[in-house]
């Protein structure tokens, strides 16, 4: 029984990372996305289902099925409310939430099997590459899980930045220190299990810290990025366990958190044209060194009424939305323009950058929200060809993702980042509040430009005043 049973786990555990793997590849498209969702959590249920049948240590089953079922179930209420209460708006911190406690379960887990918790007796009697393991899951995780709930209250608003070149000092000792405790307590062989303990409550406890001060200085708008390498590290603290258990499904599981963590970070980095470092180090966004460059050209108003015409009248209208349009909230009406125009036989397409709004596939989020048909999104590399034949492009609260400096500036902060090319179509409409600048905290050109009127107002508030206006026509 007990070999068909190891025999039946492994399978179910291969089954699982199947699933995982299927589920994620399925996450890379809107259409799959739901399903790829499920798949991966009807994997995870299958893992755990397997496990409590089947897992035999020294011949013994798991014991306390009965708190696993409950702490499963509680888990499970509270998420699953949680989720379904939560604004698309707050999604970025609801994700960071979960991925700390992901963190947090990785760091306990690898503390519960430390030799003295996990009932041996020294540590002499683990090999070293297990208490390895332990000691990266455990540090990895508590970053992890600090780091995501500093995260958390910054993006909620609760928590504000702390630049100051005195954290960047205490990190490094902070490392240092971490790196140093690691190797003590894997060099130490037969000693009193009790002191072997407190060095890891003291590693534990410094690396919680170190995870508060590593997120305290990164500034709020990088947060998304911070969450993505957060959420990398979880998945390798994840992986760790899967070595500790001998887990594939956790091993697998770990592993896909963590790579694709990583890609996203680097992702995102690069289509921001920064490096990790810039960000972490906070060179960007907001505070000082912005570049302010020179402008020619003069700001060139449009009223409501000639907007109006304007669109009625084009064959082909691109919308780019930014930031500024989820701050409105101006998604729903920005569908409703788009309906009319469409009903009205122009052509409308949605030009999605990928790192438009404060976190990855925001744009897409916001527009799905709205109802907005995926096929009319179109993604960066695929509008930029056609941009010349355009008729109108209306930017709805986006400034950096369609500046030209990024273009032709080689001085320009965001020099290199690719952007939409917004200033090659035939009409620019630029709707804004004012001449707030966006996240690079740098001038425009765009908005001097011959060929751009600015529209300026609440997006959500210019957007419904301009279909009122084209009702009319
Ligand atoms: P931004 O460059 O941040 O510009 C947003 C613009 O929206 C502002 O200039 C602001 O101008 C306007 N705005 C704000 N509230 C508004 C409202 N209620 N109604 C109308 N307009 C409003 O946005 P973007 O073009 O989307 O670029 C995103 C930036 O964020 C990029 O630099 C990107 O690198 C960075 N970033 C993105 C991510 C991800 S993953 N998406 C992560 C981190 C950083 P006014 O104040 O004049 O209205």
């Amino acid at each position: 029984m007990s070999f068909i049973g190891t025999y039946i786990l492994e399978i179910s555990y291969i089954i699982a990372s199947v699933l995982f793997i299927l589920g994620l590849k399925m996450l890379s498209h809107p259409v799959t996305a739901r399903r790829g969702n499920l798949l991966a959590a009807f994997g995870m249920t299958f893992a755990i289902i397997a496990t409590i049948l089947w897992h035999r240590h020294n011949g013994t089953r798991i014991h306390n099925v009965g708190y696993i079922i409950a702490a499963i179930a509680a888990g499970l209420v509270v998420g699953w409310l949680i989720a379904v209460k939560v604004k698309m708006t707050a999604m970025p911190q609801l994700v960071s939430f979960f991925n700390g406690m992901g963190g947090a379960c990785a760091a306990l887990i690898s503390l519960m099997e430390f030799p003295c918790l996990g009932g041996e007796t020294h540590l002499a009697n683990m090999l070293h590459g297990e208490v390895l393991a332990i000691i990266v899951a455990m540090v990895i995780g508590s970053v992890s899980f600090t780091g995501s709930m500093i995260a958390f209250g910054k993006l909620d608003g609760r928590i504000h930045d702390w630049k100051s070149p005195v954290v960047r000092i205490i990190n490094i000792i902070f490392l240092v220190v971490i790196v140093a405790l690691a190797i003590f307590v894997m060099s130490r062989g037969q000693v009193d299990p009790r002191s072997e303990m407190i060095w890891m409550y003291l590693l534990l406890g410094i690396a919680l810290v170190y995870g508060i001060f590593f997120v305290m200085p990164i500034g709020g708008a990088d947060m998304p990025v911070v969450i993505s390498l957060l959420n990398s590290f979880t998945g390798v603290a994840a992986a760790m366990g899967g070595f500790l258990y001998d887990n594939q499904a956790m091993l697998t599981g770990g592993i896909l958190v963590g790579s694709a963590g990583t890609i996203l970070t680097v992702l995102m980095c690069k289509a921001m044209n920064r490096s990790l470092g810039n960000v972490i180090l906070g060179a960007f966004g907001g505070s000082s060194g912005s570049a302010e460059n020179d402008v020619d050209g003069h700001i060139k108003e449009i009223t409501l009424s000639d907007a109006s015409v304007l669109l009625n009248y084009s064959q082909k209208v691109v919308i780019i939305p930014g930031y500024g349009l989820a701050a409105a909230q101006a998604q729903h009406i920005c569908s409703e323009l788009d309906e009319m125009l469409t009903n009205r036989g122009v052509d409308v397409k949605y030009a999605i950058h990928p790192v438009a709004g404060r976190m990855p596939g925001h744009m897409n989020v916001l527009l799905a929200e709205a109802d907005v048909p995926y096929e009319k999104l179109v993604e960066m590399e695929n509008i930029n060809p056609a941009m010349p034949n355009v008729d109108v492009a209306v930017v709805i609260g986006a400034n950096d993702v369609v500046n030209p400096a990024a273009l032709d500036d080689p001085c320009s902060p965001i020099y290199g980042m690719p952007i939409i090319n917004a200033h090659e179509a035939k009409n620019i409409i630029v709707m804004k509040r004012g001449m707030g600048k966006g996240y690079a905290a740098i001038e425009n050109n765009l908005f001097y430009h011959d060929k751009t009127r600015m529209l300026f107002g609440n997006a959500k508030d210019t957007l419904q005043s301009l279909v009122g206006e084209i009702k009319n026509l």
